[in-house]
């Protein structure tokens, strides 16, 4: 039996926790957006052609944000072919995915959806085969109430309010070969630096995210966020962070471990940033927008570039459709605690993707919608992260692991809202066998009940829901926990993610 004990204080905080730590990203790749959350011909689909099972869903997931329309997509797109009469929008070749876009959504469109489901719109702008002058044409559309040639022409398509999109990504994962327009950490850093310029000449308040790198194991990571934040220091808000985890060659023990390599990307971002801020005797802190995260079998996902054939280039087809197991979703719960550790520098984030492509929900076209197993730990986190996350002291033993070194078996976050003088604890149970039972000591909270314990857990870490059983995973109420004057102690399965309120 694995034992832990972890004491929380209130007085000690890591920083605020910003809710844009819970948003998500929907791009035009395979059915995330049509036949995801727009098909018109579905019985559930509302008047504007949006299905409203996957509207309540998204909403029950509890997403902030919402970084749109790509990733890889959006180093090819033209954002003018999304907008106006629909019957009128050109069919584009989408090279990143090697599909075929109708272009049926678009900007407008998206922002009406994204009022429905109760969110925030985070736009990327095309930087790989576009520039400066198309960033500042897409935010005039979208921004400027009326009177210009662009805003008015959004007026005219049935969009009498501006969009006011606040947060921007200059382009998309710029440093990987695979990006259209991709180039030198250079060439970007310009290119992003001009662009930022321009677009604060028309909204000096916009939040602005510059590209860091695509993964921590790229062999530009370091010095690609150095130059480009040594060019663009004064113009942007954000780096980006992006990275996806997956077992390889049956390690689980280096997957459960996953949030180490979170931990120590976020760190080495916040240094990288920080030494950058000392070169410059700069008074200002650059936050990271970890826009792209998630569990994802990419070597399981067969090569769009395979298809060479433009005839056969497909509308939606099904594309990075991973069914998560229950030991993804505690992966899942891992990297949220990750975030959350580190909430003083990570003020914005996307779990990559929402809806069908590596998706915590999954739709069939004409059939049902339905929660993956990662879909549990975000909702929960999302509900009940509130206030500023604490610092925590956490005692327990570790294990090896072959990627990650000697890591904790058990890890945890607390958060605590002074306004209604709320805690919760998020915990994980790396161990693949043994069960772990972890002592809280909240005693410096005062006099605290247990609220709710739900933990995700399954006797079968491999277990997922289906489209044939789409509710064989839940979360349980995890009846071990009692209190003891000012310690509460809970036992957390093998293979398991678990949230517990003290109020
Ligand atoms: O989320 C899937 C893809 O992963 C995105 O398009 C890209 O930015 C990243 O490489």
């Amino acid at each position: 039996m694995i034992h832990a004990h972890l004491t929380i204080d209130p007085h000690f905080a890591v920083g605020p926790i910003d809710r844009r730590l819970f948003g998500s990203f929907v791009e035009h790749l395979g059915r995330c957006v049509y036949d995801g959350i727009y098909e018109p011909g579905h019985p559930r689909a509302d008047e504007d052609g949006f299905r409203q099972d996957v509207i309540e869903l998204v909403r029950e997931l509890g997403v902030s944000t919402i970084r749109y329309p790509g990733g890889n997509f959006v180093s090819g797109y033209r954002w003018e072919d999304g907008v106006g009469p629909r019957e009128e929008r050109p069919r584009r070749l989408d090279l990143a995915w090697h599909s075929t876009e109708t272009n049926e959504v678009g900007l407008d469109e998206f922002s009406v959806w994204l009022r429905k489901v109760g969110s925030d719109l985070m736009y990327a702008v095309n930087l790989g085969t576009r520039g400066v002058q198309e960033a500042l044409d897409v935010l005039e559309y979208a921004n400027i109430r009326s009177g210009t040639a662009l805003s008015d022409q959004r007026v005219a398509n049935g969009t009498p309010e501006p969009h006011d999109i606040r947060m921007w990504c200059l382009g998309n994962e710029m440093d990987g070969p695979w990006q259209l327009g991709h180039g030198t950490a250079e060439d970007y850093a310009q290119l992003a630096g001009k662009t930022a310029r321009a677009m604060r000449q028309i909204d000096p308040g916009l939040e602005l995210v510059v590209c860091g790198s695509s993964g921590a194991g790229m062999p530009t990571f370091g010095e690609w966020e150095r130059v480009v934040l040594q060019e663009t220091y004064d113009e942007v808000d954000f780096i980006s962070c992006h990275a996806y985890y997956e077992p390889r060659d049956g390690d689980l023990g280096s997957f459960l471990a996953s949030a180490v390599d979170m931990d120590r990307f976020i760190d080495s971002v916040v240094a990288t940033a920080d030494h950058v801020k000392a070169l410059r005797r700069s008074d200002k802190t650059i936050s990271i927008s970890f826009d792209e995260w998630n569990v994802w079998y990419q070597s399981r996902y067969e090569d769009v570039d395979k298809i060479t054939d433009i005839a056969t280039w497909p509308v939606a087809p099904r594309l990075l459709e991973d069914s998560y197991s229950v030991l993804d979703g505690v992966v899942v719960g891992s990297l949220l605690i990750s975030l959350l550790r580190h909430a003083d520098r990570v003020t914005s984030a996307s779990l990559a993707q929402l809806v069908n492509v590596i998706a915590p929900i999954m739709t069939e076209p004409g059939g049902p919608a339905w929660r993956q197993t990662t879909f549990f730990p975000f909702a929960v986190t999302s509900a009940l992260a509130r206030g500023r996350t604490l610092e925590l002291k956490l005692d327990g033993p570790a294990y090896d692991t072959a990627l990650y070194g000697s890591v904790p078996l058990v890890d945890a976050v607390a958060t605590h809202d002074p306004e209604t003088s709320s805690t919760a604890v998020f915990l994980v149970n790396r161990s693949l066998e043994e069960e772990a039972t972890v002592e809280i000591d909240a005693a410096l909270l005062g006099a605290v009940e247990i609220g709710s314990i739900q933990t995700l857990h399954d006797a079968d870490i491999h277990a997922a829901n289906t489209l044939a059983d789409p509710e064989r995973v839940g979360l349980q109420a995890n009846r071990t926990a009692h209190r003891d004057g000012g310690v509460v102690t809970v036992t957390l399965p093998p293979v398991s993610w678990t949230a517990i309120t003290l109020v």
